[in-house]
């Protein structure tokens, strides 16, 4: 067999065997195929797609390419909610407690953040002593102790993922559905959860620009989960603005304090409660969502998922203290209000804009080595659909450093666009399949 002749293949639009594709792969990961033929099979795949076989195998593969993270002597129904990313997602603090107070285990890997969107570990990392398990053994102790286990990518989960997504930032050929779906799909494959949960995002701020596409990709994602007997549901939720307020290491976690208090921003709540009711339905707790949504709420009200925050940040190393007393966590010399230049409605809020003018305040990393300063970002004051006044706060940024204040200011002000019309909230809940 020869890497050309699959190309070539897959070039004129025929479906591959599960031996070419086996072969192409294994000889990439051995080196065998170099990185130019690589991308060219990838460019293939972006214009020509995949078939549902193919995928399989693809996903298969890779999925294989490293070890597989099996929870055994954990006896809780484990739930990995995954999202595909996007700018002040902070779910995971405030659903893995609510989780954990129905005795639901989160198993599963997060990311650190790059570019405009955030991850979770970094987030978490805002909490001073606060370290992630690295080994299976130390993850499944704290899913046992504490109901939640997260843990960061390793080079070891699914290393053919690593090397395919690094050439394919560089090759234009990330935003092709088989091959989003296949790698998101063969990390949460390799990670044993009896549900996953996929939280879709939709918009401007996200991978996925339209609802069509989203769909598209949920669809893929639920037939790889379908192949392999996988409990996957997906969620398609907004990010045409960012989620909730907070964009920013500790101003994130402040909010999914916040929200397990009952005093969440409406729509970041309304998402947590919806998805830890789409986990209870997975899991057979409850039959509809409706139930499911007031059975969380009620959960809430009891301070209970607060409480295994606590447990969970002081098994970690952490001051569980932090949850009453923000002033323990990394907090910004300075802040700054910025106003609105024109009366109006919100009509607009570029996610992808509010999660750049929150990088270069030094939240996020514009290349993979940079240093987060967990205690910068934003508070947006105004979302879509917000009436506002000329003169009115438009949102405070947070801020260490004011070498690049001006142009965080900039982007800032450049994501706002503010109409004479008014405009109709969105719903941050765009469909579940
Ligand atoms: N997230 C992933 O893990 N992989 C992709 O290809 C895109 C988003």
């Amino acid at each position: 067999m020869r890497a050309v002749d699959i190309i070539q293949k897959k070039r004129d639009n025929f479906e591959l065997t599960s031996e070419e594709i086996s072969f192409l792969l294994d000889e990439y990961l051995e080196g065998n195929v170099p990185d130019y033929q690589m991308s060219s099979f990838l460019m293939a795949v972006y214009f020509n797609g995949m078939k549902k076989k193919e995928l399989k195998t693809f996903t298969e593969k890779m999925m294989h390419s490293g070890d597989l993270i099996k929870f055994e002597g954990v006896n809780k129904f484990l739930i990995d909610k995954h999202s595909t990313g996007g700018v002040g997602d902070k779910t995971t603090i405030a659903l893995a407690p609510i989780f954990a107070s129905f005795d639901i285990g989160t198993a599963k890997l997060s990311g650190r953040g790059l570019g405009h969107t955030g991850g979770t570990i970094d987030k978490f990392e805002s909490i001073k002593g606060f370290t992630f398990p690295e080994t299976r053994d130390e993850l499944v102790n704290m899913v046992n102790k504490t109901g939640i286990g997260l843990m960061g990518y390793s080079d070891k989960i699914v290393p053919l993922d690593k090397k395919l997504y690094s050439l394919r930032d560089v090759t234009a050929t990330v935003p092709s559905i088989p091959l989003i779906a296949s790698s998101i799909m063969s990390k949460k494959l390799a990670v044993y959860a009896d549900g996953i949960i996929l939280d879709v995002k939709v918009g401007s701020g996200a991978f996925m620009k339209t609802l069509k596409d989203a769909t598209d990709l949920a669809n893929t994602m639920l037939d790889i989960g379908d192949s392999f007997d996988r409990k996957v549901v997906a969620v398609l939720t907004d990010m045409d603005q960012p989620l909730g307020r907070a964009v920013g290491n500790t101003l994130e976690v402040i909010e999914a304090i916040e929200t397990l208090k009952g005093n969440g921003p409406e729509e970041f709540t309304y998402l947590v409660e919806t998805l830890a009711a789409v986990g209870l339905q997975v899991k057979g707790d409850v039959k509809t969502l409706e139930e499911g949504r007031e059975k969380v709420w009620d959960m809430i009200k009891s301070g209970k998922p607060l409480e295994m925050l606590k447990g969970f940040i002081k098994e970690a190393g952490g001051n569980p203290g932090i949850v009453n007393d923000y002033s323990l966590l990394p907090t910004a010399k300075n802040k700054l209000e910025v106003k609105s230049d024109k009366t109006g409605h919100v009509s607009k809020i570029e996610a992808e804009m509010i999660g750049k003018s929150a990088m270069v305040l030094g939240a996020g990393r514009a290349t993979k080595e940079d240093i987060i300063d967990h205690a910068v970002g934003l508070v947006l004051n105004k979302k879509i659909g917000d009436e506002i006044k000329e003169g009115e706060l438009l949102a405070t940024i947070y801020y260490n450093d004011d070498k690049n204040l001006n142009s965080s200011i900039k982007l800032l002000k450049e994501a706002y666009e503010i109409s004479e019309k008014e405009i109709e909230k969105k719903d941050v809940i765009l469909d579940i399949k």
